[in-house]
């Protein structure tokens, strides 16, 4: 996944697509490619690393040639190589794709592709959906009818673009939850992954829809559904700048990237959940592996630290497998007592902060077993560990992580439930885990609705000397990391801590103008938690609720309440309640005219000690 660009028309190709996805830099990227369509011949040209690496490839290729997609990946399937490297050939080497997003299915596919005889060069899933709208291609009349056929094959997310040398005029794109936009211009068209990439060449643009094809010429676009109907085409004329056309029209890439969780859980989700299998990974610890381990340490810093939290709870409450978290900068000099059968497990998003790397090496020279969950493929903890997941959210480009946390949360609880299966653990419903976690996406999108209520309650606010953010059980975990993104980018002190504890001493900081922020979504401490918002509120105190649609209790102590969707499993509650925590965090900041993307004194990735 990454940039996307495309260009057919009467200029030269290359250098607009180029240019293309030197607009979409911003995004991040480690590798990228090009197909150009030569006379009788589709030429690829590709490097990992840099654009100025293709760049250097293209000055010692010239073409002027009249069409051209191009790519920046952003590694999920096979590391950054020139090899995995997109465009794609299919078997016949007669088409050429570029794919952002993830197929899930496409281990079936390679198996039965190389079964049929199919020859792969690369690591990735694209070749794979290269290699079956390939074969399509042999019996299909056009390049769009392949395209349809071939698609019918996958399943995942995925916006795709195509080029054959037989149709050497036409780009055919597709797309399924993966974003794609098309340039309209005169005698000339064009698509990028983002309208940034468009803006110096047209503002006319037609953002395509969920499961439609769209065939590019340069005199004329036409779209259609999966089953080949004609779609009519609904122009629009955009008048963003390109900063915000960036951001995607949002104000800041922090509240884009909340926006974009419930499509980053499903990703998350992508290739993991199988109806026969249950929850499976790619290339993790066999069966005997997962019995022999008796202890496991979750070693991460700041917000990965806080989502070990949550897998702390999870691993000890469901699996019974006792379980630490450790900051990466305590552990590594902490000296710590490691059990030989333990598993030590590294959350990072980056995959290159300093401590978490050193604390993983401590790990390596003491011969423990180590797992990474890491988000960007390629980075020095995701190599280092014995086994790395891959938390498939995308680039993250604020410096508050948000995305990244619920993408962590839920490989970890893929994860416990991957070990349930594998050690029949009792009395573990993972069909009905499974059943909710698919349910999940929709449930993220109705907690993003909160957002005009969390503006009133930050409005409220937004003054506040103090906030406390209390909770209990997985609430306790996540009033940690909504505290964190406060004090990030609103730069208010805030006091976090188990609700329980607050009579224990911080109760004394709490008066008139002191906000508290409860996290109460778990049914069983209700009664509990509302002991302890009345605590507060004899001080004086204003009491935030979060809690659950179906909560009659909570909403008649606090002062304000916010409900996000319930779920069977008060663990899940607790994960979507960090959506309106994490707007609250965003709207005290933007009410306050913070600097939301990059707070004072802190860089997004900590690679010094
Ligand atoms: O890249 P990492 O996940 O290893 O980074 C860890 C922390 O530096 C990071 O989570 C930091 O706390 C974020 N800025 C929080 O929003």
């Amino acid at each position: 996944m990454c940039g996307i660009a495309g260009y057919v028309g009467p200029k030269p190709a290359v250098g607009i697509v180029f240019d293309q996805l030197k607009r979409l830099e911003y995004r991040g990227y480690d590798s990228a490619g090009i197909a150009v369509m030569e006379k009788d011949q589709i030429k690829v040209l590709k490097r990992a690393g840099k654009l100025k690496e293709l760049g250097s490839l293209l000055e010692e290729h010239p073409s002027d040639a009249h069409l051209a997609i191009a790519h920046s990946r952003w590694a999920t399937h096979g590391g950054p190589t020139d090899e995995n490297a997109h465009p794609h050939y299919d078997a016949y080497e007669q088409i050429a794709i570029i794919h952002n997003g993830i197929i899930e299915n496409y281990l079936e596919l390679k198996e039965e592709l190389l079964a049929n005889g199919h020859k792969f060069r690369s690591q990735t899933d694209t070749e794979v959906a290269a290699h079956i709208i390939g074969e399509e291609y042999q019996r299909a009349d056009s390049l769009e009818e392949a395209v349809k056929r071939g698609v019918k094959r996958l399943r995942g997310a995925y916006a795709l673009v195509v080029v054959s040398k037989k149709e050497p005029g036409k780009i055919v794109a597709v797309r399924n939850a993966s974003p794609l936009v098309i340039g309209l211009g005169k005698g000339e068209n064009m698509l990028a992954s983002d309208i940034p990439a468009l803006l110096p060449y047209t503002r006319e643009i037609i953002i395509l829809e969920e499961d439609t094809i769209a065939v590019l010429e340069d005199d004329k676009v036409r779209l259609m559904d999966g089953d080949g109907r004609e779609l009519p085409i609904k122009v629009q004329h955009v008048e963003w700048d390109v900063a915000a056309a960036e951001r995607g029209g949002y104000e800041h890439f922090m509240l884009k990237e909340i926006h974009e969780q419930p499509e980053v859980i499903r990703q998350c989700m992508a290739g993991r959940i199988d109806e026969a299998e249950g929850i499976r990974f790619e290339s993790i610890f066999s069966e005997h592996v997962w019995n022999e381990i008796d202890r496991v340490n979750i070693i991460a810093c700041g917000t990965a630290y806080h989502a070990g939290l949550m897998g702390k709870h999870l691993f000890e409450k469901v699996l019974r497998l006792p379980t630490d978290v450790y900051y990466s900068s305590e552990f590594r000099y902490g000296d710590p007592v490691l059990s030989p059968k333990s598993l030590a497990i590294f959350v990072s998003q980056s995959g290159e902060t300093a401590d978490t790397l050193a604390a993983l090496r401590l790990c390596k020279s003491r011969r423990i077993r180590t797992l990474g969950i890491v988000n960007v493929i390629g980075s020095s903890i995701a190599r280092e560990c014995d086994r790395t997941i891959f938390t498939q959210a995308g680039p993250e480009i604020s410096v508050a992580s948000t995305k990244a946390y619920t993408a962590q949360v839920l490989v970890l609880t893929l994860l416990a439930l991957h070990i349930a299966q594998v050690q029949e653990a009792p009395g573990i419903r993972v069909e009905e885990w499974i059943e909710e976690l698919l349910r999940l996406p929709e449930k993220a999108k109705a907690a993003l609705d909160l957002e005009s209520e969390v503006k009133e309650v930050a409005e409220e606010c937004k003054n506040m000397p103090l906030c406390f953010f209390l909770g209990r059980g997985a609430d306790a975990a996540v009033a940690l990391e909504a505290a964190l993104k406060l004090k990030e980018v609103a730069y208010v002190p805030t006091q976090e801590s188990p609700a329980g504890e607050m009579k224990h001493g911080p109760l004394a900081l709490v008066q008139p103008g002191v906000v508290s922020v409860f996290g109460a979504t778990d049914p069983s401490t209700l009664d509990k938690v509302v002991s302890n918002m009345k605590e507060v509120q004899a001080r004086g105190g204003a009491v935030i609720a979060i809690t659950t649609q179906d909560d009659t209790t909570i909403q008649k102590a606090a002062d304000r309440t916010l409900k996000v969707p319930s779920t069977p499993f008060e663990f899940l509650n607790a994960v979507l309640s960090i959506v309106p925590l994490q707007l609250f965090a965003y709207h005290v900041a933007r009410l306050n005219n913070c600097e939301i993307d990059q707070p004072r004194n802190l860089a997004k990735s900590v690679t010094v000690e």
